[in-house]
């Protein structure tokens, strides 16, 4: 079993399988991806598949494969399908702009995904297009209906609110789940290296809304003992739930169960830590007594918290280098 110092326990990897996104959110890519990685240099289906079951021999049961945008990739199906296949993977879950939904979504469940997570952090057009820089809102809400009736396990949706944008939205996002089973989480705007005067001008903090919910008789779930980092709140009038993941809270980082590993074969140990350590060199069939070694070492380095209240990023200048 993965473990660190802290006797945190590492049973789910986020697999970042491409750096490259078609958005160009505000808090994120404002200017596109400048810097990105080549499709060509990503991990290949064969280093994916010889990762996932070194991770999985080590606990692993739960992977999350993030971007950039994963659906810029055309193997994307073949590489859920993989990680669902290898043994020991319980749960195979995606994290997606929601692009592409409409079309791929129903093949994507018939390779075995298991969970669904669709960023969407507007509903009204004119609003999603100056925030994402897209105007597919439309399909995105079509892709998210589908997706619903696609036999997934959960559908969650993502939201960063944001001041100077769609705080006033907030009421309105939440009466959406009104009739819809889905749980809709508020991430807390976070600083990355690109966003510093963007992030102090519209960071919402998550007490703020938190305090709106329980005003408005949402009651809080019960955490597991696995659970991730969101709060969930449920409502008796409510098909939907709300969640607020707040990294700014205290004691975050107590309950952190995530690595990741980007589309270059870097272990992450924190999404705010410096330079990766990379793995690519093992993910090799032949390598993988090697490769287990090597995580086992790396997951020793991690530390207990971020030091994003002292205002630093590490080498994160924006989140789609490794998929949030
Ligand atoms: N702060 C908070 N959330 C962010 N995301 C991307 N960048 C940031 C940021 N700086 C979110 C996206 C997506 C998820 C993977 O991370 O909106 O929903
Ligand atoms: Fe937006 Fe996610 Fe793309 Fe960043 S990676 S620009 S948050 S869709």
């Amino acid at each position: 079993m993965l473990q660190d110092q802290q006797g945190r326990e590492f049973r789910y990897l986020r697999l970042s399988v491409t750096d490259i996104c078609n958005f160009r959110c505000n808090y994120c890519l404002p200017d596109g991806n400048q810097d990105c990685h080549s499709l060509e240099s990503h991990l290949s289906l064969e280093e994916i598949s010889s990762l996932v079951a070194t991770f999985a021999r080590l606990g692993t049961q739960k992977i999350r494969i993030t971007g950039g945008e994963p659906s810029i990739r055309r193997d994307l199906t073949d590489i859920i399908r993989i990680c669902k296949q290898t043994p020991g993977i319980q749960s195979v879950a995606l994290t997606t702009n929601g692009y592409k939904l409409p079309k791929f979504v129903q093949s994507w469940v018939d390779a075995g995904l298991d969970r669904l997570n669709i960023s969407v952090d507007s509903l009204d057009p004119r609003m999603f297009q100056s925030i994402t820089g897209h105007d597919r809102l439309e399909e995105i809400l079509q892709g998210i209906d589908l997706a619903l009736q696609s036999g997934l396990e959960k559908v969650k949706i993502n939201s960063v609110l944001m001041r100077e944008y769609n705080l006033g939205e907030f009421s309105q996002l939440v009466h959406w789940v009104k009739n819809k089973s889905v749980t809709l989480r508020f991430i807390e705007l976070m600083q990355t290296g690109d966003n510093e005067k963007f992030f102090r001008r519209n960071h919402v903090s998550g007490e703020e809304l938190k305090q709106f919910l329980l005003q408005d008789n949402w009651i809080p779930v019960a955490r597991s003992k696995t659970a991730g980092p969101a709060i969930e709140y449920m409502h008796p009038d409510f098909a939907g739930r709300i969640g607020l993941i707040m990294p700014y809270s205290k004691d975050f980082c107590k309950s952190c169960n995530r690595l990741r590993v980007s589309s270059q074969g870097k272990l992450h140990l924190c999404l705010f830590g410096e330079e990766g350590f990379s793995l690519r060199h093992w993910c090799r069939p032949e390598a993988q007594e090697l490769l287990q070694q090597k995580i086992y070492e790396f997951v020793t380095l991690k530390k207990d918290s971020h030091f994003l209240h002292a205002g630093k990023t590490g080498a994160t200048r924006h989140l789609a280098m490794l998929g949030g």
